[in-house]
């Protein structure tokens, strides 16, 4: 007789972890979920943070692609002209690419074309 209300005591308290467990599980699938949307909507390039640009490549790069592009461009560009560093012209890095005082006549003696240089654009492509 006695029993009974032991037993539902018993069982509610069962019931009461359960549901600890259960919005637990709740809270950590809604996180989860919300890092995979956040991830998942950021399908937009970031646009590049100048506004005037110096440089074909970049300029071109940034219109097409915005900072992922010219990136990509910059690291092709690295690559070609077999410079080892990003810091050789840029004082810092990502998200802003502040350039070295030189960074742009260093572009520019390496073989970069520059939006204002004629001269550059009248050689003939090295290539
Ligand atoms: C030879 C010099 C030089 C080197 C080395 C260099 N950059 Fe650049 N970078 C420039 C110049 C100059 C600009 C600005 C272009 C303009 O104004 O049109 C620029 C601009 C950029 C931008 C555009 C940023 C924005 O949002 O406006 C990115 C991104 C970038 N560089 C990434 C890199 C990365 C990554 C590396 C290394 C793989 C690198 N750069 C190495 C000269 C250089």
């Amino acid at each position: 007789m006695n029993s009974t209300p032991n037993r539902r005591v018993y069982k509610e308290h069962i019931m009461r972890k359960l549901g600890i467990l259960a919005s637990i599980a709740t809270i950590i699938g809604a996180l989860g979920i919300a890092s995979i949307t956040a991830s998942a909507g950021d399908d937009k390039p970031a646009p590049c943070q100048r506004k005037d640009f110096k440089t074909v490549m970049v300029k071109e790069a940034c219109e097409k692609g915005g900072q992922p592009a010219a990136k990509d461009a910059m690291k092709a560009f690295n690559k070609d002209k077999k410079i080892a560093s990003c810091n050789k012209c840029h004082s810092k890095l990502a998200p802003t690419y502040e350039l070295k005082p030189d960074g742009f006549d260093q572009f520019k003696k390496l073989g970069g074309k520059a939006l204002d240089d004629k001269s550059a654009a009248d050689k003939p492509a090295s290539k």
